[in-house]
């Protein structure tokens, strides 16, 4: 008994020193996709596991006489923002094209939240000749609410921008989208991939040819919340890199270099691509060793040199529990977006055993970027000085009050003020966003866990796309 009772006790502890040695990524990897199913619009199919949300915007289209039902809530609030709905699109899939065959039973679920975006951006980009719809809902109407999806009774205005009103900046980012989810499905569902790949064509066609920025015409209806900031050449860019990648068509690969030099940020997020589009162009460098991308190498490894510490051009913080600090509101979109460019890099990189130098430092290899992206994963998942993890309903403490109207309400009609009581309590929100990942703490490590706090306290599904790869990389085994 006593030899047992011990046995059990070791056993049991040596579990938990390995849990807190490494996060479970695989579970990780799971709730990470299973909360693309909370941010859904449109009618919901009998196997939604989050089965406190139900279907929702079951009209979107018909003040246009179209049907735009479909897509995802971008954060916590009820809108279909087309902007970062495309880009976290583009991020599902390339996690999904660099990770798929380390992704096991979650390969077809990354493919199943990539879909439930394309089904809706196809609708977008083809219900209306001339027209590329770029999202449904009034931000601000909505924003004075607060109020479940399913029971939301504001104006669901749809916007749209076209030759006369263009918008270079969305649209390239929906071929970006397209183009890349047709690779996802080409093996799998050919006929689809094939809607795809032509949307796709079509939809970065019109993004070159009427040039502007969709800001200047949506004006208040994507300002301030998705405004395009940066401008639409690095959308241009990302885009074409995308087609270039999906079609081999060598026009792209001319359009890219008419664009000439791009700027040399050391950020990449929903509005601003240059970082990936460098990335992904490198891969070209190195893996294919087309001497015509070494100039994106260039700028993929100048980008990598300003994030790392201790280089001599690094322009990044950390926090003193490791964290990449860029920015105070929702800090983590830029940890989760970066360490995905890190860890694929560092992926092409061991593929050709290629290392390099930032400026006078020490040499970089492959698996310099991988301790970097380990260290912003495990932190995420709770090796931070809070021991919390910023990924909802993974490990023993995560965060409760999320500033999410569908998780914070319970399940009746409140109209568009009743909520605010809800809003305003210390309780813990009724509903489990499983998988949602916060804007996360701020410079100091801290976290409030206030509802109210949006700036640390809201989720958005880019955040979360852009995780699925390197939480992939590291649930196979990848190591440091
Ligand atoms: C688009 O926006 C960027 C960034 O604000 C600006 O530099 C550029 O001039 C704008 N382009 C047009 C055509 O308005």
């Amino acid at each position: 008994m006593t030899s047992l009772f011990f046995l059990v006790f070791l056993f049991s502890s040596l579990l938990t020193q390995n849990v807190d040695a490494n996060p479970n990524y695989i579970e990780a990897l799971s709730k990470s996709l299973l909360f693309f199913q909370g941010q859904r619009s449109g009618p919901l199919p009998t196997d939604q596991q989050l089965s406190w949300r139900a279907s929702s915007g079951l009209s979107d289209g018909s003040s246009a006489n179209v049907d735009l039902t479909g897509g995802y809530y971008d954060a916590g609030d009820n809108v279909k923002f087309n902007f970062p709905m495309a880009f976290t699109t583009t991020m599902l899939s390339w996690s999904t094209l660099e990770y798929g065959g380390q992704m096991g039973p979650e390969l077809q679920n990354a493919r199943v939240s990539i879909r439930w975006a394309t089904d809706y951006l196809l609708k977008c980009a083809t219900a209306t000749p001339g027209k590329l719809y770029v999202g449904v809902g009034d931000p601000n109407a909505d924003h004075k609410c607060w109020e479940r999806p399913e029971d939301m009774d504001t104006p669901r205005t749809v916007y749209s921008v076209s030759s006369s009103n263009p918008g270079s900046d969305v649209a390239a980012e929906t071929a970006a989208a397209l183009a890349s989810a047709s690779m996802v499905f080409k093996e799998v569902d050919s006929e689809y991939s094939l809607l795809l790949i032509t949307t796709a064509k079509n939809v970065m066609q019109f993004a070159i040819q009427y040039r502007g920025n969709y800001s200047d015409s949506l004006s208040s209806s994507v300002c301030p919340f998705y405004c395009s900031y940066s401008g639409y050449k690095d959308e241009l860019m990302w885009g074409a890199a995308w087609l270039l990648k999906a079609t081999d068509d060598l026009n792209y690969k001319n359009f890219i270099e008419s664009l000439g030099s791009g700027d040399q940020p050391d950020i990449f997020n929903w509005d601003s691509k240059y970082a990936g589009a460098y990335v992904l162009l490198s891969q070209r460098a190195l893996l294919n060793k087309d001497i015509n991308f070494e100039v994106y190498k260039q700028e993929a490894e100048s980008f990598i040199c300003k994030i790392l510490p201790n280089t001599p051009s690094s322009s990044t913080s950390y926090t003193q529990g490791g964290m990449i600090y860029k920015l105070p509101h929702s800090n983590l979109q830029y940890v989760t977006a970066i360490t995905f460019l890190l860890t694929t890099y560092a992926k092409y990189m061991k593929a050709t055993q290629h290392t390099f130098y930032c400026g006078n430092s020490d040499i970089v290899v492959a698996d310099t970027l991988i301790s970097v992206s380990k260290r912003q994963v495990d932190y995420i998942l709770g090796e931070n000085p809070k021991k919390m993890s910023y990924m909802v309903g993974f490990g023993s403490s995560f965060p409760m009050r999320i500033h999410h109207r569908a998780s914070s309400l319970p399940s009746k009609s409140l109209g568009c003020g009743g909520g605010f009581e809800y809003y305003e309590t210390q309780n813990p929100n009724p509903n489990i966003l499983t998988g949602a990942i916060v804007g996360g703490p701020d410079e100091n490590d801290e976290y409030p866990d206030k509802r109210d706090d949006y700036m640390h306290s809201e989720p958005t599904t880019y955040i979360n796309a852009a995780f699925v790869g390197p939480l992939a990389y590291f649930a196979s085994g990848g190591s440091a």
